[in-house]
């Protein structure tokens, strides 16, 4: 639930052991080891070292650490929850490695200013369980907001890191070049996210109702995959509450059909090049609701939140590199476009799939100046 080996451990290197570079506004720092090795790991560290370092982000010999490491979350872990990690850390084959220094620019790179970023930003107290509510529910907020750290990349940050809180909680944010989008009310999929929707959403990877998870998300899904059903249900519901209630009668193909109805209505037929090119390239595995499942698990686009996003990252992210890792291996793999399309060619898609499947947004501005930056920009 934590995704402790996602970012501690390297890309090749041992489970663990460190040394994942993560890139952040203010320069680059390295995963620490959390193996049990005396030297370069966990190895000396006392249960009480472990706990503060989880609830207060300061290392065992007292040096500050950085909210990259979501400390932020994980201090509203309980101490039973801490103590299991702790035995679980501590019971771990011991490897030798060393972290890497950490590549900060001026005045981030002074660890001792993290002392008063925690005064202002930092709130330790465990969470107060909200009586009004069913114990479902608490303990799914118990576990978004504390292990499952879901606001480190759904919340978006103010100029110096912090997540922000009041309405902007879960709200959405740019992370490693994606959106992860609204949680809340403010979600722009066409239809609702429900407490079944989510549940399917975090066990599968994919819901019949909305798109999938194919970047960032998706080793959060499979990192999920441990996490037993009665804990994903209750983060569901817990998140579900945050969204209007669903319209029962509307089933996913019926909206999928009214939206691009609708489009053909407002718009006449949109054929052109973008048509042509659409149904030459992306119609064959993507239907407009009505059609066979041919590969993978093909919900109808029309009911993608990317699509209807303010940003068009995650669309244009997903046209050039295609879809190579996803969650799970029944949502099946979608070639990258990068080599076959130019920025001209993606920019028209992208403008023709805005107008067919989310008609009631304005178009996006500049498409082929956004094609070119998504393009250079590494993605995850
Ligand atoms: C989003 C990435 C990320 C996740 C997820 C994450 N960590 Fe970390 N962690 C870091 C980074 C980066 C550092 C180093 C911070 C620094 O140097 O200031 C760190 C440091 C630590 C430290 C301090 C080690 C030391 O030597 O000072 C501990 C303990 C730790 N993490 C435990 C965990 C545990 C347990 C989990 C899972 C419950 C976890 N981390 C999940 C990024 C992460
Ligand atoms: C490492 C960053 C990261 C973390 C941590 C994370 N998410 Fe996500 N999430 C994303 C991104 C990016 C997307 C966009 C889709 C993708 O990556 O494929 C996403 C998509 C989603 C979606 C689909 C939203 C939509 O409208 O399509 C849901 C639901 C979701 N996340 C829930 C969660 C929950 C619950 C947690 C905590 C257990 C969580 N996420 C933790 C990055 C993250
Ligand atoms: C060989 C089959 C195939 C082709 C060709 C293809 N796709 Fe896909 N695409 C998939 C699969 C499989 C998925 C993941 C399952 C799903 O969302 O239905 C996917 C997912 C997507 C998504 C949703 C990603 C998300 O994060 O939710 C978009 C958008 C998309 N494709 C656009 C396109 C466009 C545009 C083209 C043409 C340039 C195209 N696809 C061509 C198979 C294909």
């Amino acid at each position: 639930l934590g995704d402790c080996a996602v970012c501690h451990t390297a890309p090749g290197g041992a489970p663990n052991a460190g040394g994942r570079a993560m890139d952040t506004p203010f320069g680059t720092l390295y995963t620490t080891n959390l193996t049990p090795d005396a030297e370069t790991g966990l190895g000396r560290w006392s249960f009480s070292a472990f706990q503060r370092a989880m609830r207060e982000g300061v290392s065992r010999d007292g040096h500050h650490l950085y909210p990259a490491f979501p400390y932020t979350a994980f201090a509203k872990t309980s101490d039973d929850d801490l103590q299991a990690l702790y035995a679980y850390f501590m019971a771990m084959p011991a490897v030798r490695a060393e972290t890497p220094k950490s590549e900060l620019k001026f005045p981030f790179s002074l660890r001792p200013l993290m002392a008063g970023w925690n005064a202002l930003f930092h709130d330790p107290a465990p969470l107060a369980p909200v009586a009004t509510q069913s114990a479902e529910w608490n303990r799914g907020a118990y576990l978004v907001n504390g292990l499952g750290h879901c606001g480190a990349c759904h919340t978006p940050r103010n100029a110096l890191g912090a997540e922000q809180g009041g309405s902007a909680f879960l709200s959405g944010a740019m992370v490693d070049g994606w959106e992860a989008p609204s949680l809340t009310a403010r979600s722009k999929s066409a239809m609702p996210w429900d407490a079944d929707s989510l549940y399917r959403y975090l066990r599968d990877g994919h819901s019949p109702r909305h798109g999938i998870a194919g970047g960032p998300m998706a080793e959060v899904v499979r990192e999920l995959g441990a996490v037993p059903d009665a804990d994903i249900r209750a983060m569901a519901t817990y998140l579900a509450s945050f969204n209007p209630e669903p319209v029962p009668e509307a089933t996913a193909q019926a909206e999928a059909r009214r939206i691009v109805d609708t489009a053909a209505r407002t718009q006449g037929q949109l054929l052109g090049p973008a048509q042509r090119m659409f149904d030459s390239a992306c119609a064959a595995c993507h239907h407009d609701g009505d059609g066979p499942t041919l590969l993978g698990v093909n919900t109808p686009l029309a009911l993608n939140g990317n699509l209807a996003s303010a940003k068009p990252d995650n669309l244009l992210r997903t046209i050039l590199d295609g879809v190579r890792d996803p969650a799970t291996r029944d949502i099946g793999f979608m070639p990258a476009f990068r080599d076959a399309l130019d920025d001209r060619q993606i920019a028209e898609l992208a403008g023709y799939m805005r107008a067919r499947f989310a008609p009631q947004e304005p178009a996006w501005p500049d498409l082929q100046a956004e094609v070119a930056r998504v393009r250079a920009a590494p993605g995850h």
